[in-house]
């Protein structure tokens, strides 16, 4: 796990970008993007966006997936992850539309729509880079403590903590949604390569036990301490629980040339 601890939240957008950029240009012009929705990825997004209208990486053919959708939110309400991800992700990075997908919350048949996701994932070659945020709870997709670390896409109860950390996004806590269709851990771990963002305070327990902690169902984004090439941008506040803080800031000081990428 490669973890790189940014002064601020800025540099935390600037470097997560340069390195989802780096493992873009790698894979090709059809590489294949997971994207997250709420806060943490926004300017990594934007930073992204910059990067595709300065013609410095193109993205007319890349393909993306979301991790995850609310169960019975219409595509039309402005906090589906479909407007969402429409909003924050297709439109500013300028990907085409026929190549973004999101788990289909409004199926008749769920458990059928997230087989087919799935699908879709493999007939695209898989996803090549992973853009995660995590949960105060710790997790990752909608993946509530207690996921089997092997779950595939599927639906999922949201926690009352997550149901409140999102209830900003509605008018009231009864109106977000109690049920997702999300990509289980085990598939977010067939990507190739994942980025997780974190920012700010709130997220220091969470990043301390994900990063430090144990490999537990309790901690989801702790799977992650399995994948071969994960990388976890987190600013000065968010780094806050780590024990191992000044050896992550060695390391990434002292990259060799060829492995080194910008801040
Ligand atoms: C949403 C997702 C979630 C969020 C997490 C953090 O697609 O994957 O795991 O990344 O809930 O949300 P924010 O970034 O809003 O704090």
């Amino acid at each position: 796990m490669e973890v790189v601890i940014c002064a601020t939240p800025d540099e935390v957008a600037r470097v997560a970008a340069a390195k989802v950029a780096r493992v873009l240009r790698d894979a090709g012009p059809r590489a294949v993007l997971g994207v997250a929705t709420g806060s943490s990825p926004l300017a990594l997004y934007a930073e992204l966006a910059a990067l595709a209208a300065s013609g410095r990486l193109a993205l007319g053919e890349v393909s993306a997936f979301a991790l995850d959708e609310y169960v019975g939110l219409p595509y039309e309400h402005p906090e589906s992850y479909h407007s969402v991800i429409d909003r924050t992700v297709t439109r500013p990075l300028g990907l085409d539309p026929a190549r973004v997908h999101v788990p289909n919350g409004m199926a008749a048949d769920i458990a059928a729509a997230a087989s087919d996701y799935e699908a879709a994932i493999k007939t695209a070659g898989g996803v090549d880079v992973q853009i995660l945020g995590v949960g105060s709870n710790g997790h990752i997709g909608f993946n509530e403590p207690t996921s089997s670390l092997a779950s595939r896409t599927r639906i999922k109860t949201l926690t009352a903590r997550t149901r409140e950390d999102n209830a900003r996004f509605f008018p009231t806590l009864d109106d977000v949604p109690r049920h997702c269709l999300t990509q289980g851990l085990g598939t977010i771990m067939d990507a190739r390569a994942c980025v997780l963002v974190a920012q700010g305070e709130a997220k220091a327990d969470a990043v301390a036990a994900l990063i430090e902690g144990p490999i537990t169902a309790m901690v989801p984004g702790s799977v992650l301490q399995w994948h071969p090439h994960a990388t976890i941008v987190i600013d000065e506040a968010a780094a806050a629980g780590l024990t191992l803080a000044g050896y992550y800031r060695e390391t990434f000081d002292n990259k060799p040339h060829w492995q080194a990428y910008a801040r």
